[in-house]
């Protein structure tokens, strides 16, 4: 349905959203676009650019209304907040090597319950297959790709991370 460029941990899963829109319901398209707005500032912490043409796409209205309801909403935001993002594969390679557990490890550490830190700073999220099995199992921090993660350096790392994104 779209012609996204996903580039974006997570922007499947915000298409797959879209895509469950159903505009024959009987509430207006502007009555969806604060829960729409809010899944997507929720799953990305800021609304891309990218979403912003998907949304209008979808409730079939032009984007600078879906811009003119960002604009009125403080909640909402188009710059990234996040400083650390963690995205631990959870396919099924990195899964059979623990991946899952490497995740929980690092959730437990930081104290992240909901992928989320409570200053919205630090995110982490379970990945689908990054392409990298036979390295499993693998991350990345901020984009950058950790292969055979072993709990103790991975925690490491993303301490590491934490404290330079503070430069
Ligand atoms: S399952 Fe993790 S890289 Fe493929």
């Amino acid at each position: 349905m779209f012609s996204i460029i996903n580039e974006l941990e997570g922007y499947g899963q915000f298409s797959q959203y879209l895509n469950g829109i159903d505009l024959e319901m009987p509430v207006s398209p502007e009555a969806l676009l604060i829960p729409t707005l809010n899944k997507c500032q929720e799953l990305f912490s800021f609304i891309p650019a990218q979403a912003i043409k998907d949304i209008a796409y979808t409730l079939e209205m032009s984007e600078e209304v879906v811009q003119a309801a960002i604009d009125e909403h403080p909640y909402f935001t188009k710059e990234v907040k996040q400083q650390v993002r963690v995205n631990v594969c959870g396919g099924p390679v990195c899964y059979q090597r623990g991946s899952y557990d490497i995740y929980d490890d690092v959730c437990k550490h930081l104290n992240i319950e909901n992928e989320v830190s409570s200053d919205g700073k630090i995110c982490i999220k379970k990945s689908l297959c990054q392409g990298n099995c036979a390295s499993a199992p693998v991350a990345t921090i901020n984009g950058k790709s950790y292969n055979r993660i072993e709990k103790e350096e991975f925690l490491k790392q993303v301490d590491k991370e934490i404290e330079d994104s503070k430069d």
